[in-house]
């Protein structure tokens, strides 16, 4: 068997086209949706990872602001200026980006932000929603996981899926959105006994450990489905995923490339989310 590469660069260009159709409608009935990203401090990683979501916006018709701001921030400036995003009413969603300098309490910040322009989805709040079943944002990434799924056709329902890591940004909400799609889902993590004996049995396994290359062919059921959301580098330096690519191609029947699979979606699920809080507001 050789695994259907999943095109999540393809995926995300539909999605996008939608985007960008409906923002051009809402901006022609006088709002144009817009996202405040704010980032503290000069992480590199976070730099292109912001620079590219700011990117995404301009592409497809959101108005983006990008609010940089020392490393030496102090938690109650960093508050204040959430406090002012809340009230703008030319932002429909903020973003905070991870991970905050240490002397920062994160979550002081992510709770911050208002649960109705929390386009990330990490404020308790929507935490919660997501948890019983009326979410209102639904986290990026495991998001943009459930329409690649969705776009492949890969059954839900039933399905024995098997996510390993237990972040709160990927590992937890991807497992409750696969619970509401009727998968039996298992949860795997670092202190997980026989993680084989788990990942063996899964038609779906989804690897959010941030370790490169760790998931094996050996380690799959014959026709599972796998998707990588790691982003690492191997011994040379070159990107890749939690997947070792060239091990379960023979074993899995589809897999998502590193790079892209699921990164192309994450940034287009924060549009669609934008997007979908500035419709809220205009119905
Ligand atoms: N850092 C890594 N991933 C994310 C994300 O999805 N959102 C934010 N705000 N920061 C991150």
């Amino acid at each position: 068997m050789t695994a259907q590469t999943i095109d999540g660069k393809a995926v995300a260009q539909q999605l996008r086209a939608d985007v960008a159709r409906r923002a051009a409608l809402l901006a022609a009935a006088g709002h144009q949706p817009g996202l405040a990203v704010v980032l503290v401090g000069d992480d590199p990683a976070s730099q292109v990872y912001v620079r590219n979501k700011v990117k995404a916006c301009e592409e497809n018709g959101l108005f983006s602001l990008l609010d940089r701001l020392p490393a030496d921030v102090t938690e109650d400036a960093l508050l204040a200026r959430i406090a002012e995003l809340n009230t703008d009413a030319r932002i429909d969603g903020i973003l905070v980006q991870l991970p905050l300098p240490a002397h920062i309490d994160s979550h002081k910040v992510l709770e911050a932000i208002a649960p109705d322009k929390d386009v990330d989805g990490f404020h308790v709040a929507n935490a919660g929603a997501l948890m019983t079943g009326k979410p209102l944002f639904r986290p990026c990434t495991p998001y943009g996981v459930m329409k690649l799924l969705e776009a492949y056709r890969v059954p839900l329902a039933g399905a024995e899926a098997v996510v390993i890591g237990r972040s709160n940004i990927v590992g937890k909400p991807m497992a409750l959105l696969l619970l509401e799609a009727g998968a039996t889902v298992t949860i795997c993590h670092s202190k997980t006994r026989d993680l084989i004996a788990h990942t063996q049995r899964a038609d779906i396994v989804v690897a959010a450990v941030g370790r490169a290359k760790m998931l094996k062919g050996e380690m799959l059921k014959p026709g599972a489905v796998v998707i990588d959301v790691g982003i690492n580098r191997d011994e040379n330096g070159k990107l890749c995923g939690d997947v070792d690519f060239d091990s379960v191609v023979n074993v899995a029947s589809a897999a998502t490339p590193v790079p892209g699979g699921v990164g192309p979606m994450t940034i287009t699920m924060l549009l669609v989310n934008t997007l979908e809080a500035a419709e809220r507001k205009r119905p």
